[in-house]
């Protein structure tokens, strides 16, 4: 059983995940590159050194779930750090339509039950069943962290701003997917609050990756700063947070 922390990125085989698998590694610790295809987790982990794992895991499957959380069990013990970077913004934007366009055809009224279900089942239930799943070993570690990976996209408070420039993407799926994961970070933080496990919310920013064709404005690098800098609060940090790159508040 290795002493250095052992951490679980999860969605880590490539865009902000496989970026912040990469920096925990540089920082020392053991880190699980959780991926729902297993050969392409081994493929960036190799991309990083002999301290990085892959490891199967799929947030949308309970067997997946519960068999990775007996992997971490049995080789490690406990759990450090969990990042919950898994995520995905639609299922059905083609290629070629604009975000914008694709909005339209998501709106409360016209939006496809599937389509949230979807969406949701990765980025809100996927996060609270990897959640319940890790817990037993996050309590195993001494003082162990969450960092739900949300977006600054679903902020109420800003999104009932009408000068809020992503307000017109406002909608139930990808962003108030994430509004109900930052709800559940602050029931997380809330619940953990005795046990000195703190549990806090990131926004990476608009990031270049394969989610959004890589049209965002800033490097998998930038984005996983804020990331880094709250995993890695002291003993005496806060919990139940929503920031971005500084230490930025973000209104929920
Ligand atoms: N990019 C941005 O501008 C931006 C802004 C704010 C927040 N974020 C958040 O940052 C996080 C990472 O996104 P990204 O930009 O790095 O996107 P990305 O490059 O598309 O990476 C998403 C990762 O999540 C994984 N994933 C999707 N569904 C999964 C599932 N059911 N089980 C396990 N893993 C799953 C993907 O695996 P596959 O490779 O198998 O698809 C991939 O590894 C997401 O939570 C996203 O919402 C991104």
């Amino acid at each position: 059983m290795p002493t250095r922390p052992v951490v679980l990125v999860t969605g880590a085989n490539q865009g902000i995940g496989l970026q912040i698998a990469r920096e925990f590694v540089a920082y020392g610790h053991v880190v699980l590159l959780g991926s729902r295809d297993l050969a392409r987790g081994q493929a960036a982990a190799e991309t990083i050194g002999r301290d990085a794992h892959a490891l199967q895991l799929d947030v949308t499957d309970g067997v997946s779930i519960a068999a990775a959380a007996e992997c971490v069990r049995r080789d490690y013990g406990r759990l450090d750090i969990l990042i919950q970077n898994a995520g995905i913004s639609n299922t059905r934007r083609r290629p070629d339509q604009a975000i914008a366009d694709y909005a339209k055809t998501i709106r409360p009224s016209n939006v496809p039950m599937a389509e949230m279900r979807a969406v949701w089942d990765t980025n809100v239930f996927g996060a609270l069943a990897v959640y319940q799943a890790m817990l037993p070993l996050l309590r195993a570690a001494p003082g162990a962290r969450i960092v739900n990976v949300s977006s600054g996209m679903g902020s109420l408070q800003s999104n009932s701003d009408p000068a809020y420039p992503w307000r017109s993407l406002f909608g139930p799926v990808y962003a108030a997917s994430k509004t109900a994961l930052n709800a559940l970070t602050v029931a997380m933080a809330i619940e953990l609050e005795r046990e000195n496990i703190k549990v806090n919310a990131v926004s990476p920013g608009p990031t270049r990756t394969k989610m959004n064709g890589y049209t965002g404005t800033e490097t998998v690098e930038e984005a996983a700063r804020e990331v880094m800098r709250v995993a890695l609060f002291d003993p005496d940090g806060p919990t139940g947070t929503f920031t971005r790159w500084e230490n930025e508040t973000i209104p929920w």
